[in-house]
């Protein structure tokens, strides 16, 4: 498949979590477990990219031929993913990056105390949103993880983030979002096609990006 041959190009994907630390032992995180972001990294490999995979922590074995970034924080995945931007001709926002972190994380264990307690939360730096604002030949693609009004929310996110498509999913659809082998996905792009796509295994929707990202690119290369 000709289309298909992503011969000299390098994608940066991201995948997996974030973890946000309070103290020593606890932190915030989120029900992301790399799944999606491997199997699209796996995908652009088998099509002939470059792959670098920034990725957060998760339990999968590192996949084979391709760079492989283990990160934490939204903030060591922000600084991973923009030291990538240069030599990148896509990017893949997979990983679900915490939008919050304590506004302190402490280097001792926090000892509970009667009563009620809070952690301050303060805004971690929108990863997506600063690609957008940095692109320049980069093919920007982002998730949406929605449970209400998916279209929306994610036709919203296209514009405001500059993103040439996103991927939206319900996380609250039975065999789609987090952790399942299946995901049931929608694809918003920047020209105004919306593509919907049945429940389908996380290997078969990656492979069904990467080959849109492949005719995005070739748009791209003739302009
Ligand atoms: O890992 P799995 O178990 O296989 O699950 C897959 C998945 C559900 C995690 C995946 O399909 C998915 O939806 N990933 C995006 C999750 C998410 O964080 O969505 P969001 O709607 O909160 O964020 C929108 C986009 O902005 C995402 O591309 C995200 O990577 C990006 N973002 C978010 C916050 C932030 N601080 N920086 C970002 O770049």
């Amino acid at each position: 498949k000709d289309s298909l041959s992503l011969k000299g190009k390098t994608f940066v994907i991201t995948a997996g979590p974030t973890r946000e630390k309070i103290d020593p032992v606890r932190f915030i995180s989120n029900h992301s477990t790399g799944k999606m972001g491997y199997a699209l990294a796996e995908e652009a490999k088998n099509a002939g990219a470059n792959v670098v995979l920034i990725s957060g922590p998760v339990s999968l074995p590192a996949p084979q031929g391709m760079e492989v970034v283990k990160v934490e924080s939204a903030e060591e995945m922000y600084n991973a993913v923009l030291n990538n931007f240069e030599i990148a001709d896509v990017v893949i926002k997979t990983a679900a990056v915490a939008d919050y972190r304590p506004k302190t994380a402490y280097d001792y264990k926090v000892k509970k105390q009667p009563g009620d307690t809070f952690i301050e939360l303060e805004r971690t730096n929108d990863i997506l949103f600063e690609l957008g604002r940095r692109k320049r030949k980069q093919v920007l693609v982002g998730f949406a993880a929605e449970t209400d009004n998916v279209e929306e929310y994610a036709q919203k996110k296209l514009h405001k983030k500059n993103a040439d498509m996103i991927v939206a999913n319900n996380v609250k659809a039975e065999g789609a979002g987090f952790g399942t082998d299946t995901n049931i996905v929608t694809l918003f792009k920047h020209n105004g096609e919306i593509t919907e796509l049945p429940l389908m295994s996380k290997r078969a929707v990656a492979q069904k990006i990467i080959e849109e990202i492949a005719f995005l690119l070739k748009d791209m290369d003739k302009n």
